[in-house]
This record gives structure tokens, sequence and C-alpha cells, in this order.
């Protein structure tokens, strides 16, 4: 008999452990009603205990958040002047002593438990959403495919040649950030090189599950890696695998505005299969008088019988590269291939404040 009220006391302890965490939720400031204030003009009430980034998601302001809120990239930067409680842990490595002092935080991971006031750069305000369609998809290896979007809501989006857009899969809704490959004179239409990684999330429903007519939703522009227009300097840019997206961007653009700056082009894979847009590259160099294209491969295959340049990217980049002091670099790929690099155009005395990367974190 007394084995019967066994389960009716299991679901009263729940009920009581589920009541506590609500009051509890409530008490730290998850319940009530509290205000955002962003740059000191728009004014937002929030309820619920979602995070800043989220918040102001959900009021349209788009902060770049690359890794979607896991505070793996540190992109989601914002200042914090009122609220937001003591920096966390998995804050720490992606701030400064100076952002530090300034209140500067990540987004990603404040809840909003009281009142809040943030400053937001004026530019990340200009990210927006857009709905796109689907209207081309083509394999370049036998693991990074093309994939074109059409923009259908709103219908253009101006961009700055080397910017990504974030990408929402949807039915999990993690957001990953993928950089433009194509021309930004195309508004209406945005190109994305996308390389499969095992297991991933977001590339494996780029690879498996996404065709052609399908609609999903991507935001931007962002990023600070970008063509420097003003700029005179010779250009040296390496990439590594899918990092060829955002050169081809920047490549496409200067070739059409006729810029006649030197560049000479690195792009590291390990075997021939996996090159793509050599034939591009090659035309490239044609049309625009002052470019050189170096696709180098660190494990050639046999069969590839491959003349180029064999060798790490780092080691290729070293044996063709003199003096860099008044150059321009624009890195693009893994964090270990960026780092590695960097150690070598300073050994060729590039200034730091002309290197511009985006790691593919
Ligand atoms: C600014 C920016 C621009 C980017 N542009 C591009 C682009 O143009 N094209 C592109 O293909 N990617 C790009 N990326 C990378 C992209 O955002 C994703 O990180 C990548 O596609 C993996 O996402 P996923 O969800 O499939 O993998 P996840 O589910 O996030 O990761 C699965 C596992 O794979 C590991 N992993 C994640 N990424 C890689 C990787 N690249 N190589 C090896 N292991 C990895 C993770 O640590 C994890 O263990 C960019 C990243 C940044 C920050
Ligand atoms: S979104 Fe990546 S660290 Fe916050």
């Amino acid at each position: 008999m007394t084995l019967l009220y066994i389960p009716l006391i299991l679901i009263g302890i729940l009920l009581i452990i589920a009541g506590l965490l609500i009051l509890a939720d409530y008490l730290l400031g998850g319940g009530g009603d509290r205000t955002l204030i962003i740059n000191e003009k728009k004014e937002i009430p929030v309820s619920g205990s979602d995070t800043l980034l989220n918040t102001l998601s959900d009021n349209k302001i788009f902060v770049p958040s690359a890794c979607g809120g896991k505070a793996t990239c540190g992109f989601c930067k914002v200042r914090v002047d009122e609220g937001g409680g003591e920096i966390k842990p998995t804050e720490e490595p992606f701030l400064s002593k100076e952002e530090k002092k300034n209140n500067v935080r990540l987004s990603c991971q404040i809840k909003i438990r009281e009142n809040m006031k943030v400053s937001i750069p004026e530019e990340m305000l200009e990210a927006r959403e857009y709905k796109v369609e689907v209207v081309k998809i083509e394999a370049l290896t036998y693991d990074t495919n093309l994939v074109r979007f059409k923009l259908l809501e709103p219908s253009t989006m101006e961009f700055k040649p080397g910017q990504y857009a974030q990408l929402k899969v949807p039915g999990i809704d993690i957001i990953r950030a993928y950089s433009i490959a194509s021309n930004p004179k195309n508004t209406n239409e945005l190109e994305f090189i996308i390389r499969m990684v095992p297991k991933g999330q977001a590339t494996t429903f780029v690879h498996k599950a996404l065709i052609e007519g399908d609609k999903i939703i991507l935001t931007g522009p962002y990023g600070t890696f970008y063509l420097q227009e003003d700029s005179k300097r010779d250009m040296i840019c390496i990439a590594g695998g899918s990092g060829k997206a955002p050169i081809r961007s920047i490549l496409s653009y200067m070739k059409d505005r006729g810029m006649k700056r030197k560049v000479k082009y690195f792009f590291g894979a390990v075997a021939k299969r996996d090159l793509y847009y050599t034939e591009e590259m090659r035309a490239l160099e044609k049309e625009f008088e002052n470019f050189t294209y170096i696709p180098a491969l660190s494990e050639p295959a046999p069969e590839d019988n491959w003349e180029g340049e064999v060798g790490l990217i780092t080691d290729v980049v070293d044996r063709h590269t003199e003096d860099l002091s008044e150059a321009e670099a624009y890195l693009c790929g893994s964090p270990g291939m960026i780092n590695a690099c960097i150690d070598v155009l300073n050994k060729h005395k590039i200034k730091e404040e002309n290197v511009f990367y985006d790691k593919f974190s």
C-alpha cells in the first residue's frame, strides 16, 4: 500500500524543485520587466531570461556572432555602460586589458537580469536579416560546394569585398559565418564557398540537405576584413581551403575597378583534388596585369603529376617573398594557418597595421 505513495511523493518533490527554480530565476531577474537602452536612443522592454545577443537579434539588431553564442568566436562584443554583472570566465580569453577597462563584453554571455545600457558601433547596426532562395549549388571539389543565393526580401545587400554573412540553419537554429565569395556589384545574388566539416552541423545541412529552391535566412553584412580601397600598397593574399571565398570577392572587385595594385596570391591545399577555380585564377592573371596566382600543394599525390609549388604554404610564401615593409596582407583560413603565416610575414618586416585576416574558427 505504502509503495503506491512513492510515485506521488516523487512528483511532489519534482514540483517543489521546479517551483524553487522558477522563483530563483524570477529573483535573479528572469521574470520581471526590464529595459535595455541602446546608444542612449533606442529603448527595448525586456522580459524572460534570454541573453543580450538574442534579445538584440529579436529586435532586429544583428551583432556578429559567428559561433552562434558558444563563446568561441569572440565577435559579439558590445560596450556595456550599465548593468550586465561581472565578466564571466568564458569571456576572459577574448577581452584585452583595454577592453575590460572600457566595459567591453561578449553579448552572448550576458543575461539581462536588470536594466541595461549598451553602446553598439553604428556600422554594426547596418546588418539586416534577408530571406534568400538557393538558385545554384555546384560541387567545386569532393568536399567544397559553391552555393548561390538570390535575395528575396530585402532584394539587395550592399557589402564590402571580404565581408561575411551569417547563415541560420533552419530547425536547429544554429548560426555560422560564411564569407561572401562574389563580386559586391551583384547586390541581388550572393555566392558562398562552403567546405564540408565532418560531423559539422551547418556544413552537413548545406551539403546533405540544402537543395535549389530552398528558402532560408541570412544576416549581414559583417566584418572588418575587407579591401582597403584607399591604399596603393602592393598586396600579398594567402588562403587555404574555403578561405579562397573572400579573396575571390576582393580580386573580382579590383579587376572590375581597373585597380593597378600589384597582387601576389598564395593558395594552400593538400593535393590536386583540393584545388578549385584554378582556371578562373589563370584567366584573371591574363586580365589583371599585376596579378600572380601561386597554388601550392603540401602532399601532392603521385597521380597528380604536379609541377607547381610543393610544401607548407608558410614555406612557399617565405621562398617567394622579399621585403614587405610597404605591403599589405590579406589572410583567410584556419586559425593555425593564419598564425603561422603572420610569423612569416613578420620575418619579412610587414607592419602590424597592414595585416588583415579572418580566422575561420
Ligand atoms: C568570419 C568567418 C568566415 C567564415 N567563412 C567561411 C567560408 O567562407 N567557408 C567555409 O566553409 N567556412 C567558413 N567559416 C567557418 C564556418 O563558420 C563554420 O565554422 C564551419 O563551416 C563549420 O561549421 P559546422 O557547423 O559545420 O561545424 P561545427 O558543428 O561547428 O563543428 C563540428 C566540429 O568540427 C570542428 N570544426 C569546426 N570548423 C572546422 C574547420 N573549418 N575545420 C576543421 N574542423 C572544424 C569543431 O571544432 C567541432 O569539433 C567562416 C568562419 C568565420 C569566423
Ligand atoms: S557569439 Fe561567438 S563569442 Fe559570442
